[in-house]
């Protein structure tokens, strides 16, 4: 509901005098299927239930992916409507945003389509985020004045959430400005984020009439938190239906700011106005000289193969060296990919050079040699929240190229895992898990993640099924395991799902005990292969995992269901069920709040830009490194565009998650919209998050939580978005709507 709320606030056009004629509707009759005799005037819904358009029909409590459900809105239009317009020319439907496609019926006829349904030429097409305007003519003979009106919208949803979701149908007799409307698209956010100054916000003005209507279009440049106008351009514009009129408006895109638009119809005198928020980059960019931003220390086990590369950012070429490395390590000169295995316990420290045209700086580096793997949390990618289950082994190449080109791997970022989707549906005659046809070489895929430093992720269920209906490994734990080694795998990702069926029959099912063995016997199976595979528990958190996770040598245990890239589930999974998980985290064994949602999502070969705001990906970000959470990239690394590289590969900020100390973060302060997240850091100071969850924007000052905090007085505050120090007296903050303040202190 609440990004909804927001949702409205960015997108809404205002035409303040057209209000008093538009009709608003928000409750509906529902019912989940399709029968085409439901677009009719006389059906029988006495069986349907009540439901709203303000929030998904997943959030309240319907069942329906990948499938159809049906809404019937009731509405009386009197006559009168046309009184107070100045065209009197149709009557409009707004139906907001549908997710995913939709046909809407006005008293048994089709009034409109957005998107399309699987079963039509080329496919399937969701249109999630465009808002929905069906048109009628006054004289259609469609519309029974003064009485009884039935809309019924047939809606496809593929994947959760689903269904009408962006707030009232509105019912209108438009003026000349509601026929008028700004779309705001950004481009070209810089290439290189040092550029400063190179946003461009395109706005353009577009109508829907033939008769062409002249006016006074403004484009302006806002700074929310001073209220300040940075730039603006007026122009007098003349726009019909086959003429639309755009104005570009450049922007300094390292600053939060809002781009509004307002379009003032000459005779009329009315306005229309849309606000939009661009991404703006807060990271600076990496100097060009050798920069190391990787935690100096790894755990491994003895005689298990080492695959780590040395994350330095910086210019390239580069080159990696190292006078006193413990024997039977090597370093890749070229790359920094550290390979060999080391035989006894113990802990290992040498010093690491990275050298390029523009200088060289040295790290001195520990490998702890012992039990213990994941000394801190995981980071890498997985393909489930771009691909789905259409991953092939090209798109796992594509994203590890990427991650390498992009500068991602000088970061840390290392594990490249290949969710569901990557099993045959038979296993071979000797009873060995087979690849389906999208998979050419497990082993080749391998050895080449590893040649480059990096490490490489499988998934699989303790079930008969995975969730996405392939092969689990039941019964044949050892042998997966086994096949695993063989391919040299880094990460097993181990999905309950189909082990469901067989846990609903087990006489102790109500145990903690029945939810632990087949994670047990999993566990004991890898720990016979002779190499290091941090082992990912996904039972969405039953029986209270993190309590037992550690128990069965879990690296990370999933604490919930599964994230999607909207507020309401970054809300819910982050601030909603983690807030009691921080004593269960500690090196070697992290909550696991899921995986990333920034960049090009789309859990299907049909990728979109993340639906977060740019506010709440920092929010995302921020609260996944305080929470010391598995940072697993979701998103198509190949299209990754800067500002989702600057989100990803700040030091400083990825600095906290990484932290030795493997402390989570708590909630400390719950004051309304505010909430403060704060965790210890192994340098003495502490990560702080002061976040918005709140539909407005709000001003924070810190002071007013120092006694709850146990602050008597800041010796020093950073901020770790902007990588600056900032004043220790003045701690008044502007934080916008789902945005964050993100500070490391020192008190
Ligand atoms: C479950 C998991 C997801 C993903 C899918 C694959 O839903 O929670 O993260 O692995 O299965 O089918």
């Amino acid at each position: 509901m609440k990004r909804i709320l927001t949702a409205l606030v960015l997108t809404c056009t205002v035409s303040l005098q057209s209000f008093a004629q538009d009709i608003f509707l928000e409750n509906a009759k529902f019912r989940v299927g399709d029968d085409a005799s439901w677009s009719g005037v006389s059906v029988d819904e006495s069986s349907w239930r009540n439901i709203t358009n303000t929030t998904t029909w997943t959030s309240q409590g319907v069942k329906c992916e990948n499938g159809f459900g049906w809404y019937r809105y009731h509405v009386n239009i009197p006559k009168s409507l046309l009184e107070k317009s100045d065209l009197k020319e149709t009557v409009d439907f707004k139906m907001g945003k549908i997710d995913d496609a939709d046909e809407v019926y006005l008293n048994g006829k089709l009034i409109g389509k957005t998107g399309r349904f699987p079963s039509d030429a080329n496919g399937y097409l969701g249109q999630w985020n465009t808002p929905r305007l069906y048109s009628v003519k006054v004289n259609s003979g469609l519309i029974k004045w003064d009485a009884d009106n039935v809309i019924a919208v047939r809606v496809y949803n593929a994947g959760d959430p689903g269904g009408m979701f962006s707030g009232p149908v509105c019912v209108r007799v438009p003026n000349t400005i509601d026929n008028l409307s700004i779309v705001i698209k950004e481009k070209n956010l810089t290439p290189n984020p040092s550029t400063v100054g190179e946003g461009t916000a395109v706005c353009t003005l577009n109508s829907k009439m033939d008769a062409t209507k002249s006016g006074v279009f403004t484009v302006k440049v806002q700074d929310p938190e001073s209220g300040k106008v940075l730039t603006e351009k007026t122009q007098k514009v003349s726009v019909n239906a086959k003429k639309s009129r755009a104005i570009n408006l450049p922007y300094d895109n390292h600053q939060m700011v809002r781009i509004i638009a307002t379009f003032t119809e000459s005779k009329t005198g009315l306005s229309t106005t849309t606000q939009y928020i661009p991404k703006y980059i807060l990271t600076p960019a990496a100097p060009a000289e050798p920069r190391f931003n990787t935690t100096p220390l790894y755990g491994v086990r003895p005689g298990s193969p080492i695959h780590f590369r040395f994350g330095v950012s910086g210019e390239k070429p580069m080159k990696f060296s190292s006078d006193d490395l413990p024997n039977g390590l090597a370093i890749n000169p070229d790359n920094g990919a550290l390979s060999g295995k080391l035989d006894r316990p113990g802990s290992y420290t040498f010093t690491v050079k990275a050298k390029n045209a523009k200088g060289e700086q040295t790290q001195k580096f520990t490998i702890r040699c012992g039990s213990k793997i994941a000394l801190t949390p995981p980071m890498g990618w997985n393909s489930w929240n771009c691909w789905g289950l259409s991953v092939t082994q090209d798109k796992v190449i594509s994203s590890s190229k990427a991650l390498i080109e992009k500068g991602l791997a000088d970061y840390g970022y290392c594990y490249m895992n290949i969710d569901d989707g990557w099993e045959a549906p038979k296993r071979n005659a000797d009873g060995t898990i087979a690849v389906n046809e999208k998979f050419p070489s497990m082993k080749e895929l391998g050895d080449w993640l590893h040649s480059e430093g990096l490490k490489f992720g499988i998934y699989s269920s303790p079930g008969d099924l995975t969730c996405g209906g392939y092969l689990g490994s039941i019964d044949h734990e050892l042998q997966d395991a086994e096949s695993y080694n063989s391919w040299g795998i880094d990460y097993l990702k181990y999905d309950w799902c189909g082990y469901g069926r067989k846990h609903r029959t087990e006489p102790d099912n109500q145990t903690v005990a029945s939810y632990v063995r087949p994670y047990l016997l999993m566990e004991r199976c890898l720990r016979q292969q002779p190499r290091d595979i941090f082992y990912s528990l996904c039972q969405y958190g039953m029986a209270e995992v993190w309590k037992w996770g550690h128990a069965v040598d879990a690296n990370s245990w999933r604490t919930t269901g599964d994230i999607t890239d909207t507020w309401e589930s970054l809300y819910d999974i982050g601030f909603g069920q983690q807030p009691d998980l921080y004593p269960y985290a500690q090196p070697g064994h992290w909550n696991d709040p899921d995986m990333l949602i920034v960049g090009k999502v789309g859990w299907s070969n049909n990728l979109r830009d993340s639906r977060l705001t740019p506010d709440e990906q920092y929010t995302h970000i921020s609260l996944w490194t305080l929470l010391a959470s598995n940072m697993l990239i979701g998103c198509d690394i190949a299209q990754m565009d800067d500002f989702t590289v600057s989100l990803l590969c700040n030091h400083e900020v990825n600095a906290v998650n990484q932290d030795i100390l493997g402390k989570q973060a708590q909630r400390v302060v719950l004051d309304g919209s505010i909430q403060i997240w704060s965790r210890p850091l192994s340098d003495g100071s502490y990560a702080v998050g002061i976040f918005n969850v709140g539909p407005s924007d709000a001003r924070v000052d810190f002071k007013k939580y120092f006694k709850e905090m146990g602050i008597s007085s800041l010796q020093s505050v950073r901020d770790l978005w902007r990588q600056q120090n900032l004043s220790t007296t003045d701690v008044n903050y502007f934080i916008p709507t789902h945005g964050v303040k993100y500070l490391k202190v020192r008190f």
